[in-house]
């Protein structure tokens, strides 16, 4: 480690973010009983225009009459260049209840963005003396987004979630599909006649990640669009899990057994966690900085290796 220390990200489960559009009450309670990790009330993009208003309002209630039990309870609020921005703020700051954990803005590209809420949010809790400081999370779903995506992870010391949006990504980069995650048929490399099919997402959450573990942030990959697809929702979460990210959106409540599967370390490598640490413990009374673990060498990386999965698995379990 370097003489400057790697922050810890916030210590919760964060394996599901659960969406739905604000101006579907009807889906509050069904969302609040379900087993995601963290509720994203909508009032972006899965809202029409004409239901911006009323969703705000029904959200703001549903703060307060919906028992969200211990979930993370975040709302998505519209973007920067909308007009619809800081009325969100406004109103979510002065009449939502102090259940609301944590606002997520989304389309951001600077730090500068991020300021700007930060300012307001302050503002407010300052003036109506809200006791408990709102949180944030961002997305990173534009070409200048993943450009300055390390400048954004340092942003503000509420900034706790960091996600890949891949849509607007998608559609900002000028990439060529529809597709909102997953395997895209034309990204490929030939050997001979055979197709090997590569990850075009991969490079933009790897940035995430690197950005999000330097500033203590919690990185997380977003949404996958089709819903009928367990087999390609499974296959991307565990690349993402791979590469350090801690969840996955769900855009519908088919995801979530899913994404909690993916995201929650297995038994199995809770084990072998442990028997790595076990046998390095050996190692270390004997005065020996590596050692032989089923056929394969452990050292002292092995340790914070093995710690990443015990801790995951361990923070899951006691909450
Ligand atoms: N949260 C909780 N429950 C949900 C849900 C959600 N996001 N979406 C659907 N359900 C419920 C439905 O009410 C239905 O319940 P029931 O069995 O009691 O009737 C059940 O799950 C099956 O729903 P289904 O009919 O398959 O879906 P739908 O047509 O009602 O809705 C979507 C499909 C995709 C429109 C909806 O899931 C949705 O709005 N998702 C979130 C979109 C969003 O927020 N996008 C922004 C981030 S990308
Ligand atoms: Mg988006």
């Amino acid at each position: 480690m370097s003489f400057r220390l790697q922050p810890s990200p916030v210590s919760r489960p964060n394996r599901c973010q659960l969406f739905g559009p604000g101006s579907r009450v009807a889906l509050f309670e069904k969302m609040a009983s379900s087993a995601a990790d963290v509720m994203n009330l909508d009032l972006e993009d899965s809202v029409a225009p004409s239901d911006k208003d009323t969703a705000r309002e029904n959200v703001i209630q549903a703060t307060h009459d919906v028992d969200w039990g211990t979930k993370t309870l975040s709302v998505r609020i519209n973007g920067l260049d909308t007009p619809y921005w800081y009325r969100d703020v406004v109103d979510l700051l002065e009449r939502a209840s102090n259940r609301l954990d944590q606002i997520m803005i989304p389309k951001v590209s600077c730090a500068a963005d991020v300021y700007a809420v930060d300012a307001l949010v302050t503002a407010i809790e300052t003036a109506k003396g809200r006791t408990k400081p709102i949180n944030f999370e961002v997305i990173i779903e534009s070409a200048a987004g993943i450009t300055h995506v390390e400048e954004i992870a340092a942003s503000s010391p509420r900034l706790v979630a960091m996600s890949l949006g891949a849509a607007d990504f998608a559609a900002s980069m000028g990439m060529q599909t529809t597709g909102i995650g997953g395997t895209q048929d034309n990204y490929y490399m030939l050997q001979g006649e055979t197709k090997h099919w590569s990850d075009p997402w991969h490079w933009a959450q790897a940035t995430i990640v690197a950005a999000c573990r330097t500033h203590g942030v919690l990185p997380v990959d977003g949404p996958f669009g089709d819903f009928s697809d367990d087999a390609g929702f499974r296959a991307q979460a565990r690349r993402s899990a791979i590469l350090g990210m801690v969840g996955k959106w769900a855009i519908h409540p088919k995801q979530i057994a899913l994404s909690n599967e993916v995201f929650t370390p297995s038994k199995a490598a809770f084990a072998e966690a442990s028997e790595i640490l076990e046998a390095m413990k050996l190692a270390k009374a004997n005065g020996e900085g590596a050692t032989v673990y089923k056929g394969r060498l452990v050292d002292i990386a092995s340790i914070k290796q093995a710690e990443v999965i015990v801790r995951q698995f361990e923070m899951i379990n006691d909450t």
